[in-house]
């Protein structure tokens, strides 16, 4: 016979199972829909263009980065921008259409432009080719 004690116990773990559940397949969602961990060759990360079919931007990871990189396509052009706040540099955080700053606050647009301070200066930018196969994004400065 149960108890009322380890029923409530029972439903309170079914309930946050239930959650919890949720919300991993909403990250892993995101995850496999726009994150991509990418080998960096020489200066360089090469992106298969087909990744972009159905998506407008992808967020490029790699050890070796001191931030992910957000690559945002624009009609047939990308803009790659370094996901590191101008401001005091803590990683950026994808919000709706904007990359915004956990630390102070501050928001970038996805082309990189200072939206909302303290950060006054626009993200790092990478420049971005595309031979219809693949988009590759120059590491040098
Ligand atoms: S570090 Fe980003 S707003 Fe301060």
């Amino acid at each position: 016979m149960t108890t009322r004690r380890e029923f409530i116990k029972g439903m309170a773990g079914a309930s946050a199972t239930v959650c919890c559940g949720l919300g991993i397949t909403s990250i892993l969602e995101s995850c496999t829909t726009s994150h991509l961990q990418a080998p960096i060759r020489g200066t360089r990360i090469e992106i298969e263009s087909s990744l972009f079919l159905e998506k407008s931007y992808l967020v490029i990871t790699n050890v070796k980065l001191p931030a992910p990189i957000y690559l945002h396509k624009n009609g047939d052009s990308y803009i790659a921008s370094l996901m590191l706040c101008t401001h005091k540099q803590c990683e950026l955080n994808i919000t709706g259409a904007t990359l915004s700053c956990p630390c102070h606050g501050a928001q970038f647009s996805k082309e990189g432009v200072v939206i909302q301070g303290p950060a006054e200066t626009d993200l790092q930018h990478f420049i971005v080719t595309s031979n219809g196969t693949k988009v590759i994004i120059d590491l040098k400065k």
